[in-house]
């Protein structure tokens, strides 16, 4: 095992979702559906021709979001796992954690063997992708031995899928070959695998499943909504602006009830390329709000529809949130316009009393948004194909939070108040496609990036994550954003006005200011009864158990500033315990946690290890001299990103 080495200034891996651009400056619902479907009541259903339920329950709508007294949810019991930082991931007492999938695993039955010395742009395409992100469970007959996984990857590390890179701290793009950055093209996008558990016995991927599929950049996909076959959207390649190949950067998701998977294109901006072409662009003023070109990967060097000199138009049909239908290998992904075009971290959704669909979303870059997308159709828990479309009509809305505790929901409507072609916007699809210019406009707060926004469908309530933000000045301090030079991160807890989710107003709280609670100046407000590896510091993703209980996952926490790695948390949110957390799987050196994901019984939890052996504070890690050799520590293997499933002994839910 080698150690990190002193770092040159290479180290400084900043996350490109971190470069602000704005002027001024749980839960997932695979859960849910999984709690739907284990329901006495439920009327399951069978889809396409092997019994995959996802059907939802009419009783489980009207309870998704009730007016049900307070909630008594059962408080965590585990033995919390030490915090700290070395090569090996931990787990908390009694649970096992055994590796499920890991980058260059087969996913298609004709993939050859991970060979990382002799990698191939087809194998790849065949193989688990890199950096596995959102993870989504889709229970086979209700089950939670058997079901689909969904599984988003965000993005590729050339420094360790590559001998003899140097990482983008350093002259980044010498040596990425085209054959090279066919493989990253081919390790982007997404993956659906079955898995399978004997009683007792480990989970394991099946072999030659009829619904095993990869997802690449080069997937052909579908625009749909108001700005699909818009001027904007039209390509050389593309006259009609509404076929696009691939999903980029797809960060976290979610299930819907009618079991498609979005997919969350995030730092869509970096894939681009030619800053010289994008000043003079005619829509200049839209690439530098989205931070495009970014220049983080040679692919435009490769091909010409990541050249905005070649290209002008291809980078406003990437930052979508993408709907795949995963019981259809064969289906055509869809990216849905409706939900706007920004730096989308996830798409956590609820269905509202009224049977509406609401997804709630975040905008991941400092001084960005809170979104929620409300449905104009209400979901039809009897007919699936009915949903289908659902996610094409409906209003999207900003997030303004008041200092009073208020907040409001400002609708991005085009032709409504300064949404007008006096203010460069033609028509709703542009509305859509400069999202970002068109919150500006309506006084939206601009926040510490928001990541993972969930509603709990036990209490009603809405947690947002808010990463960090290290740019924020005393002056900008807001009562929503209240630290400057936020390193460590908050979590807001909204309520939705009389419980309903599509209500113009709703009230908000700090849950918890992240953060060490021995440093004063830090000012992190955990409960006092949190240990001393309780407390965390970025919340990113989260997860809401069946339990209604808060499980938040974490990017940012290094050995050097805190101590510890990333890893998932479980938060107390009610009662005398409220912000108290604890540690209950920590990563290996150089991994963020993403996917946290129940099965329906709540025994398994799947979690991502995401670019385990990354560059931290600690020193530069690459292929050749990594922090860690996770998950398979043989010295011909580099670090890989892996899913790994975490199970009681001898059974029993987790956390419980
Ligand atoms: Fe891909 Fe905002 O994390
Ligand atoms: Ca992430
Ligand atoms: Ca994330
Ligand atoms: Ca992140």
């Amino acid at each position: 095992m080698t150690k990190p080495t002193a770092a040159p200034s290479a180290v400084a891996f900043e996350a490109d979702d971190d470069t602000p651009t704005s002027p001024a400056a749980g839960r997932t619902f695979g859960d849910v559906l999984a709690e739907r479907l284990s329901r006495r009541d439920l009327m399951s259903g069978v889809l396409a021709s092997t019994a995959i339920a996802v059907v939802v329950s009419p009783a489980a709508l009207l309870t998704a979001c009730s007016d049900a007294g307070p909630p008594s949810m059962p408080n965590f019991s585990f033995t919390e796992v030490a915090s700290g930082s070395d090569e090996r991931h931990y787990v908390a007492e009694g649970y096992d954690a055994d590796v499920l999938i890991r980058w260059g695993d087969k996913v298609l039955a004709d993939a050859p063997p991970f060979d990382p010395k002799a990698q191939s742009a087809d194998g790849q395409a065949r193989q688990f992708g890199y950096n596995n992100d959102y993870i989504g469970y889709l229970p086979i007959d209700g089950s939670s031995m058997h079901g689909l996984l969904v599984v988003n990857h965000e993005y590729s590390n050339e420094e360790l899928m590559f001998s003899g890179h140097s990482g983008r701290g350093g002259k980044p793009f010498e040596k990425m070959t085209p054959e090279l950055v066919a493989v990253e093209m081919m390790a982007h996008g997404g993956s659906v695998i079955e898995v399978k558990r004997e009683a007792g016995g480990p989970w394991q991927v099946v072999e030659g499943s009829r619904y095993a599929r990869r997802i690449t950049a080069d997937t052909p996909m579908r625009l749909s909504g108001p700005a699909a076959g818009h001027e904007r959207l039209k390509t050389r390649t593309d006259p009609e602006g509404r076929s696009v190949r691939g999903m980029l950067n797809n960060c976290s998701g979610a299930v819907t009830p009618w079991g498609t998977w979005l997919s969350c294109e995030e730092n869509f901006n970096g894939y681009f390329w030619n800053k010289a072409a994008a000043k003079t662009d005619p829509y200049a003023t839209s690439l530098q709000r989205y931070g495009a070109p970014g220049e983080r990967y040679s692919w435009g060097r490769h091909h010409a529809r990541f050249d905005i000199g070649q290209d002008s138009n291809e980078i406003h049909r990437f930052g979508w949130i993408v709907e795949i239908d995963p019981l259809d290998p064969d289906s055509t992904p869809i990216k849905r316009t409706a939900l706007g075009r920004f730096k989308h971290e996830a798409a956590a959704n609820i269905v509202n009393r009224d049977g509406r669909f609401v997804v709630y979303m975040g905008d991941d870059q400092r001084f960005d948004y809170v979104y929620r997308f409300v449905t104009k159709g209400k979901v039809d828990p009897q007919n699936r194909a009915a949903n289908m479309n659902l996610l094409d009509e409906g209003t999207l809305y900003v997030a303004r939070f008041d200092a009073d505790g208020a907040g409001v929901w400002l609708p991005l409507e085009f032709g409504k108040g300064p949404l007008t072609e006096a203010s460069g916007f033609r028509d709703q699809g542009e509305v859509m496609i400069d999202v970002r210019l068109a919150a500006d406009l309506l006084g939206a707060t601009k926040m510490d990036r928001p990541e993972d926004v969930e509603a709990n469908p036990k209490t009603g309530k809405v947690y947002v994550m808010l990463t960090n933000n290290k740019d924020r000045p005393e002056v900008a301090v807001d009562a929503a954003n209240p630290r400057a030079k936020n390193l460590d991160g908050h979590i807001i807890e909204m309520t939705p006005d009389a419980g309903d989710h599509t209500a113009p107003t709703f009230r908000w709280e700090i849950l918890v200011r992240c953060g060490d609670p021995a440093k004063a100046e830090v000012g992190a407000t955990f409960n006092p009864a949190t240990s001393t590896s309780g407390w965390f510091s970025n919340p990113d993703n989260c997860l809401i158990d069946g339990d209604g209980r808060l499980w938040v996952a974490t990017d940012g926490n290094s050995a050097g500033r805190t101590g510890r790695t990333d890893g998932l948390w479980a938060v107390e949110t009610e009662g005398k315990a409220r912000a108290t957390s604890r540690l209950f799987f920590r990563c290996p050196v150089g991994a963020e946690l993403c996917g946290p994901c129940l099965t329906p019984d709540g025994e398994t939890m799947f979690v991502a290890v995401q670019h385990p052996g990354q560059s931290t504070d600690a020193g530069l890690s690459t292929y050749d001299d990594p922090s860690t050799r996770w998950p398979d520590f043989r010295f011909e293997l580099p670090p890989r990103p892996a899913v790994v499933a975490i199970t009681k002994a001898g059974g029993g839910k987790i956390g419980a």
